[in-house]
Formats: C-alpha cells, sequence, structure tokens
C-alpha cells in the first residue's frame, strides 16, 4: 500500500508533518514531473524513488493561468498508488478553490496556490490546513514580497517562481535570490522556502546560499540519465552552499 491511507484522522495527521519533516531534512530535491517520460510514468517515479528523492513536485497547468497544459488531479491521484513518497502539488490555475477538493483526495501533501491567481488567499490556505495538508503560496519574478507578506503565518510553504510559469528549460532569473533573502529573514523558522525554475549545477548553490530549503527541479535532473547521480550532486552542491555566500 502506498503513502496515502483510506480515510480518517491518521492520514490528516500524516500529512500535516510532510512539511516539517522536509524541512528537517533540507536541503531537499524535488523533481518537477513535467520533463519526466510521460509514455512511462510509473517507471519514471520509481527510478526516482531508487534514486533517492524524498518528494515529487507535481505541476498543474490550466492553459488559463499559464499558457500550457499540462496534467490534473485524475492523474496524480492514479500515481498516488505507485509510490509512498510525498507529493507537492503546484497549481498553476486560476480559481484554485474550484479545485482544491479534488487535489487534497487525490492524496496531495502539499498544495500550493499562486498568490496571482487568488483575490484573498486566506481562506484558501486554511481550506488547505483543515483537510490536513501542507499549505503553500508561490509568487511569479514580477511579484513583490510584500505581496504575500501578510499571509506568510498561514503558509507551511512559499515557493519563489525564478522562470515565469508555464515551461520546463528556461533560465534562471536572479530577482528570485533577493526574494529568497527577504523572505528567509521574515519567515518563522519552521517554513519551507522553495525556488522553482532553472534550477541546476550552475544556479543552485546561489539559491542554498539565499535561503532556500527546497528546489524543485526538471531539465537538471530528466535531461541526464542516471538520476541518482543527477541528485546527489545537486545536494551536495546546495549543501556546500547552504552556510556560504556563492553568487552566480
Ligand atoms: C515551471 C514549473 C517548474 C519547471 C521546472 O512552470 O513550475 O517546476 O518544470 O523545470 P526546470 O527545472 O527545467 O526549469
Ligand atoms: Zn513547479
Amino acid at each position: 500500500m502506498g503513502w496515502r491511507e483510506p480515510s480518517g484522522s491518521s492520514v490528516l495527521n500524516t500529512r500535516s508533518h510532510v512539511a516539517r519533516r522536509l524541512k528537517e531534512q533540507a536541503p531537499i530535491i524535488a523533481p518537477s514531473m513535467l520533463k519526466c517520460d510521460f509514455a512511462n510514468l510509473q517507471r519514471e517515479v520509481a527510478l526516482l524513488e531508487q534514486a533517492g528523492a524524498a518528494v515529487l513536485h507535481l505541476d498543474v497547468m490550466d492553459g488559463n493561468f499559464v499558457p500550457n497544459l499540462s496534467y490534473g488531479a485524475m492523474v496524480i491521484q492514479s500515481l498516488r498508488s505507485t509510490t509512498r513518497l510525498p507529493f507537492d502539488a503546484h497549481l498553476m490555475i486560476a480559481d484554485p478553490e474550484r479545485y482544491l477538493d479534488d487535489y487534497l483526495q487525490a492524496g496531495c501533501e502539499l498544495m500550493t496556490v499562486h498568490i496571482e491567481a487568488v483575490r484573498d488567499p486566506r481562506p484558501v490556505l486554511r481550506r488547505i490546513r483543515e483537510a490536513g495538508a501542507g499549505a503553500g503560496l508561490a509568487l511569479n519574478p514580477g511579484t513583490p514580497v510584500s505581496a504575500i507578506v501578510d499571509y506568510v503565518g498561514e503558509c507551511d510553504l512559499v515557493l519563489v517562481m525564478s522562470v515565469e510559469p508555464g515551461f520546463g528549460g528556461q533560465k534562471f532569473q536572479p530577482v528570485a535570490l533577493e526574494k529568497l533573502r527577504e523572505l528567509r529573514r521574515l519567515l518563522p523558522q519552521e517554513t519551507l522556502l522553495s525556488v522553482d525554475g532553472g534550477i541546476g549545477s550552475g544556479t543552485i548553490a546561489a539559491t542554498a546560499a539565499a535561503g532556500a530549503d527546497l528546489f524543485v527541479v526538471g531539465s537538471a535532473i530528466f535531461d541526464t540519465s542516471d538520476y541518482h547521480q543527477s541528485l546527489r550532486e545537486l545536494r551536495r552542491l546546495a549543501e556546500g552552499a547552504a552556510h556560504s555566500a556563492p553568487s552566480l
């Protein structure tokens, strides 16, 4: 049986501990299931699990909030039975309130919505937490930290986009570094700070030094043939930089 248990309070308690556990294990490399081999999804998940991944980052796109479509709750629900790894869902969708229950029921332990996609994030974040999952808020490269500052107390995770959301394989935008530093200063110690987009061997150290705990990585894993080696090397670079101050 996979990570998901049938129902009841044990599920809720288990899920709510995921953010805390990941924080304790930081730095965390979270493979982004966007550039994987979708014809062999189960095999990709198994390979990542064997390679030592601690969490899977699931990029949900609606062709509306972002100009691209990926996959939704049904695919995630199918994946749920294939692995014990926790799911970090990144909802790049308009009106996420409408679909929250689908993703919660599909078995996502962390659910992140975009500040640009909600009028008031508070009820959304609260509902995610009430369902027992970890609540996250993401911000696009053009959105200042001040846009989320009032809500960080309601978050288990804050996700800084270092590319425009919608596509893998883009170039890292250094504007993310200053935002990570600012957020690290103002976030409660236990909040996970995540960075997503263009993270690889040339950029991960700078983001780790700026305070990121969780690094979402697509191309720099899936464009290589040895996931274990790629994950290990990225983790090594993040660990080495976490207490120093390398720049790009
Ligand atoms: C972009 C997604 C990212 C992306 C990362 O909208 O949120 O998770 O797939 O891919 P790379 O690492 O290739 O930038
Ligand atoms: Zn993402």
